[in-house]
């Protein structure tokens, strides 16, 4: 089978990318990636020399290059990472979101449609349903109401509307996945685990938002990317399906305050307090009942053992975080790649 990956340098798209290469060596996975700041092809290092990977630098805004490619290669699934994924970044600057999540979603589909892939799956997030409020005990499912509240997740809520559309009105077979915050390798340390992780690591205070009581529903990546690929596999063209952890009401506290104990810290002077962030979500919690009872699904990995796992990764992957926070991991392309265009050098 071939597949088209965008957002494969990323956090999840590279875990994506290992897992499905070690699983399915016989397939071919074509990586298609802009390389923004959070696109880090050192986290794919070791594959470069796979007969069966394919990294294409480019912009799925590009509809040009994205035509050209799908015609080319005439892929048969599509799972589609790429992303601008920052909430705090939509807040500061929202233009970038629009332009790449919903845009880049559309070019994506068109492009799908017109070469009769067999199957386009959309990666979503819990995010576009809200967030739940202190005090409120429901759980997001897949017919829970969108009710973005950030730039960011009011753009991954349009990418999710344009993907039904699609199947609804123009028969492209789709499937869609909205899970919850993950974390594991690879990481990008923008986001709190693997920055709190980081700036311990260096001696860093971790900065919490307001009062660190807010909650996510903490999804190990490996479970996510196994569910993405039973979904692939099994999954009902048409339908949604909502994939979650198993630490529901974990809060930020909480979660510095384990890694502060993993990493033998006193949390109290490793911690600073800062202004919250604007329309701050209070929690999210992922009812996963549907992809457990239709696809056999269910997170495998608990969060204390699983944390500890991570956090042991970045103590064994200084280099690779390190790389990250000076901007070094931008030359690795250039030495990588040099000028030439990789796709087409294979
Ligand atoms: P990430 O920010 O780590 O990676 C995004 C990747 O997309 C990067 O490699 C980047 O270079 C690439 N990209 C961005 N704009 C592009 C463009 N215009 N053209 C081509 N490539 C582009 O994101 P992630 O955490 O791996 O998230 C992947 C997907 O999963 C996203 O769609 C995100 O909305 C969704 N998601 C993530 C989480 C999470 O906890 N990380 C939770 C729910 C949903
Ligand atoms: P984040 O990792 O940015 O993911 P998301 O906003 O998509 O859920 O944030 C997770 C939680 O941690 C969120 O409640 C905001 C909070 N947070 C902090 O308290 N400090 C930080 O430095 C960051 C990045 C996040």
């Amino acid at each position: 089978m071939k597949l088209l990956v965008t957002g494969g340098a990323g956090f999840i798209g590279a875990n994506f990318i290992r897992y499905w290469l070690s699983n399915y060596p016989e397939d071919v996975v074509f990586n298609l990636d802009k390389l923004t700041y959070a696109g880090n092809l050192e986290s794919l290092k070791g594959l470069e020399g796979n007969e069966n990977y394919r990294f294409v630098k480019g912009d799925i805004v590009d509809s040009a290059l994205v035509n050209d490619l799908f015609q080319k290669e005439k892929f048969e699934v599509v799972v589609h990472f790429a992303a601008e994924s920052h909430v705090d970044r939509s807040i500061l600057e929202s233009s970038v979101f629009v332009k790449t999540n919903v845009l880049g979603t559309q070019i994506l589909l068109d492009a799908a449609l017109k070469n009769q892939v067999r199957r386009f799956h959309h990666i979503s997030t819990d995010e576009v349903f809200g967030a739940i409020e202190e005090g409120e005990n429901r759980k997001f499912k897949e017919d829970s109401p969108y009710a973005p509240r950030s730039p960011y997740s009011a753009s991954k809520a349009a990418s999710d509307h344009l993907v039904r559309a699609y199947h609804i009105s123009l028969g492209l077979p789709v499937t869609i996945t909205n899970c919850s915050n993950n974390y594991g390798p690879y990481h990008f340390p923008e986001k709190l685990i693997p920055l709190a992780i980081t700036n311990l690591l260096e001696g860093k205070k971790v900065p919490i938002y307001g009062s660190g009581r807010q909650s996510r529903d903490w999804l190990y990546v490996e479970d996510h990317v196994k569910a993405v690929d039973l979904v692939l596999r099994k999954g009902k063209v048409g339908e949604s399906y909502c994939v979650g952890g198993m630490s529901t009401q974990v809060t930020n506290l909480e979660v510095v305050k384990m890694i502060c104990q993993i990493l033998g810290k006193d949390f109290e002077p490793s911690v600073e307090f800062v202004k919250d962030r604007p329309g701050h979500d209070f929690k999210y919690v992922i009812d996963w009942g549907k992809i457990n009872q239709e696809l056999g699904w269910k997170p495998l990995y608990d969060f204390q053992t699983y944390l500890q796992k991570t956090v042991s990764w970045y103590r064994e992957n200084q280099d690779w975080w390190k790389r990250v926070k000076s901007g070094q991991y931008q030359d690795y392309y250039l030495k990588q790649y040099g000028e030439r265009q990789p796709a087409l050098s294979h």
